[in-house]
C-alpha cells in the first residue's frame, strides 16, 4: 500500500511501531477511544504523516473504526499525505489539512473530542512561542482521558518540550529513551524518534 520517498523510513517506522508499542504497555495506560463510536486521532505537525499507518494500528488495534485528522502548515508534505494514503484498510479513515496548528481555533471543522493528540518529531526549539501554542491547542481538543503523545530527536529539545506541556497543566505519565533510534549522521545528537514522552489531562 505504501512507498516512501525515503530509503530509511521503512525501517524507521518498524522501529516506531515497536516503539509506541512497548512504550503504552509499560504506561499501564488503557487506549481511549475504544468506544463504538470509534477512535479520533490528531496528528499535528505531521509533514507527509509516514507515520499513519502505525498509528491506525497501534492505536486502533482494539477500534471498530479509527478517523485520523493530519495537520501540517505546508502545502507540499501535505500533498504528500494525501496522496500517500488515499488507500486506507476499511475500518481507517484520514483528512490532512493545510493549517497552522498554533492557530486551530480558526478551524470550525475540527471537534474537540479526540481521544489521541499525536506530533512527532515535535520542534521546540524552533520557535518556543508557536509550539507553546500548539502543545495548548493539542491538550485542548482533548477528550477528559485523551493522551498527548509526542516525539523528539534531540535530548535538549525534548527536555524543552516536557517542560513546557507540564507548564500547561498536563501530566506526565512516562518518557521513554529509545535504545534502538537511528543516528542521523549530518545531526550530531539526533536521531529518529529518540524520546517518547505520553502525557494526560490533570
Ligand atoms: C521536524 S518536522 C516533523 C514532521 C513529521 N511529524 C515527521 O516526523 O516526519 C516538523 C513539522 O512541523 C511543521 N510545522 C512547523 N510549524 C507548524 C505550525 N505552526 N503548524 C503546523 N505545522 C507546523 C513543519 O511544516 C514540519 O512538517
Amino acid at each position: 500500500m505504501t512507498s516512501f520517498s525515503h530509503a530509511h523510513t521503512d525501517k524507521d517506522l518498524k522501529r516506531l511501531r515497536q516503539f509506541l508499542a512497548e512504550t503504552l504497555k509499560k504506561s499501564g495506560l488503557q487506549i481511549p477511544g475504544q468506544a463504538a463510536d470509534g477512535m479520533q486521532l490528531l496528528n499535528l505537525a505531521c509533514g507527509r504523516a509516514d507515520e499513519t499507518e502505525v498509528l491506525a494500528d497501534v492505536f486502533g488495534s482494539e477500534s471498530d473504526s479509527i478517523h485520523l485528522t493530519g495537520i501540517d502548515i505546508r502545502t507540499r508534505e501535505i500533498g504528500e499525505a494525501r496522496e500517500r494514503w488515499k488507500k486506507l484498510p476499511s475500518k481507517v479513515s484520514a483528512d490532512f489539512l493545510v493549517q497552522d496548528a498554533s492557530q486551530l481555533d480558526r478551524l470550525k471543522q475540527l471537534n474537540n473530542e479526540f481521544d489521541i493528540a499525536f506530533m512527532r518529531h515535535q520542534n521546540f526549539w524552533n520557535g518556543d512561542t508557536t509550539w507553546t501554542k500548539i502543545y495548548d491547542e493539542a491538550l485542548h481538543r482533548l477528550d477528559d482521558d485523551g493522551l498527548l503523545v509526542i516525539t523528539s530527536y534531540f535530548d535538549h529539545e525534548h527536555r524543552l518540550a516536557l517542560d513546557a506541556i507540564q507548564g500547561l497543566g498536563a501530566e506526565l505519565v512516562c518518557s521513554e529513551r529509545n535504545s534502538d533510534s537511528r543516528i542521523i549522521t549530518d545531526a550530531p545528537n539526533k536521531s529518529v524518534d529518540r524520546h517518547l514522552a505520553i502525557f494526560r489531562k490533570p
